[in-house]
């Protein structure tokens, strides 16, 4: 019987970048080769491979050598029909990947950071162009989320996604909270596991998880917003003690990534350190990994939880990408389907003043009558309830101040803020309370 591929017409790939992602992905190319031309109906071939350092990617073994080259123009010929664009960089990137679709070549990109600032605009050139953008990569690395909110969920009414999405904070947070190593021994471990960005203040200023919040929440709420639209505080802020204070009262900290509907038409948006209860699934999400809280309103709650960096979980999420184009089902999805960011009207974010949650607040009291009933009748005249209060005693004797930890019921962040300005010029207090959002929902 003749092989029903030999009739069919292979589809031609150009790859830029062979760094940790593109050299998975030119490896899973080659040991997967009859599984994927089985499961697609044709054969997928490597047939251009653009990168910087031309000669260390001859010598990779991973790529045939004569395909190799440095002029990203080589890309724009007849043999390649998919650019997978995995070198990284927003302004390089938005050339390459410009250049690609003008030559009517479909894209898969793993890259966030592009996405999160121009991809309204790369879609629409896409569309134009009748070729289409893939970009299951850009965010939690082999987590299927961008696929499980663009096809899985999408019967839901999304009322809520809730993010751990940054590898390299979780590690750091984990290996603070569980091994009580420094910030800067776990970052550095972090950074030689190769879980960091190239420029590692993306990673724990917030600015990453913040651009792939911004990709998720466009496609969970049909809006359009870029990385500017999140709010966004990262881990490097971060004080130990209340790490401690958190495990003290049943709380985990993660930097969590949230968009959540505001009931009326709007979005409340941020990227910050939150406490989440012990015993919530977000809480057990521990090292690199990554997981995505979603909450919709047939399906409930449901969490996405793997790998969320690293050479196989991205190039698995990248391939899975390619597969899905050269199969013809993702490119007819794109055209058709009303769920791409340049179809989509601007974001309505609302100032996250205006957003109730619960908080956590740490002061550095006068230990001397009245400190604590000074701050409490505070919060109360700002409509704050307690939930609860801590206070441990002093540890050296002489000690003027003790740290006062306190939780609120839920109020509206606008008043905790106004209540912790008024807190902060109290004698009895020194400097500005520390406050964090407690999330329950997770
Ligand atoms: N630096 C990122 C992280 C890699 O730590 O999650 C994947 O985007």
């Amino acid at each position: 019987m003749p092989d029903p591929l030999s009739q069919s017409t292979p589809l031609g790939v150009g790859l830029i970048g062979l760094g940790t992602v593109g050299g998975g992905v030119a490896q899973m190319l080659t040991e997967h080769a009859g599984l994927y031309a089985k499961r697609c109906g044709r054969r997928i071939e490597l047939r251009r491979v653009v990168v910087r350092n031309v000669d260390k990617a001859k010598k990779s073994g991973l790529v045939d050598p004569g395909i190799v080259g440095d002029d990203v123009s080589a890309l724009r010929g007849d043999d390649v029909d998919v650019v997978i664009e995995v070198a990284g960089g927003v302004d390089t990137a938005k050339g390459y990947v410009e250049q690609a679709l003008s030559a009517g070549k479909h894209v898969v990109t793993a890259n966030k950071a592009l996405l999160a600032a121009h991809g309204p605009a790369l879609f629409k050139l896409a569309r134009l162009k009748g070729v289409s953008i893939a970009f299951e990569a850009s965010c939690g690395g082999g987590i299927p989320c961008v696929t499980a909110l663009q096809f899985g969920l999408m019967s839901n009414a999304v009322r809520g996604l809730y993010g751990i999405l940054n590898g390299t904070c979780n590690y750091i947070l984990t290996e603070m909270t569980q091994k009580g190593r420094t910030y800067a021994e776990a970052l550095a471990d972090a950074k030689a596991k190769g879980y960091a960005e190239a420029d590692e203040t993306l990673d724990v200023s917030g600015a990453d998880a913040a651009q792939k919040l911004a990709i998720l929440a466009s496609l969970a709420f049909g809006v359009s917003l870029t990385g500017d639209d999140v709010p966004c505080e990262g881990i490097d802020t971060l004080d130990l003690t209340d790490v401690t204070f958190g495990d003290e009262l049943g709380y985990d900290v993660k930097l969590i990534a949230a968009a959540e509907d505001d009931g009326r038409g709007g979005l409340f948006l941020s990227t910050r350190p939150c406490f989440v209860p012990k015993d919530a699934q977000l809480a057990q999400v521990h090292g690199a990994f990554n997981a995505l809280s979603v909450v919709g309103d047939a399906v409930g709650h449901v969490m996405l939880y793997g790998a969320g960096a690293g050479r196989g979980p991205t190039a698995s999420a990248v391939v899975s990408d390619l597969l899905n184009v050269a199969s013809g089902w993702y490119p007819k999805a794109f055209a058709d389907m009303g769920l791409m960011p340049d179809l989509h009207e601007p974001a309505t974010p609302q100032p996250t003043d205006d957003a109730q949650s619960r908080f956590y607040l740490r002061l550095s009291v006068r230990d001397v009558p009245g400190g604590f009933g000074r701050i409490t009748t505070i919060l109360g005249e700002h409509g704050i309830s307690l939930s609860a209060a801590l206070q441990h005693e002093a540890t050296h004797t002489g000690d003027d101040f003790v740290p006062v930890v306190i939780t609120t019921h839920r109020c509206r962040q606008g008043d905790l803020h106004a209540a912790c300005a008024m807190i902060a010029n109290l004698d009895a207090v020194s400097g500005p309370p520390v406050v964090l959002r407690i999330l329950d929902a997770t």
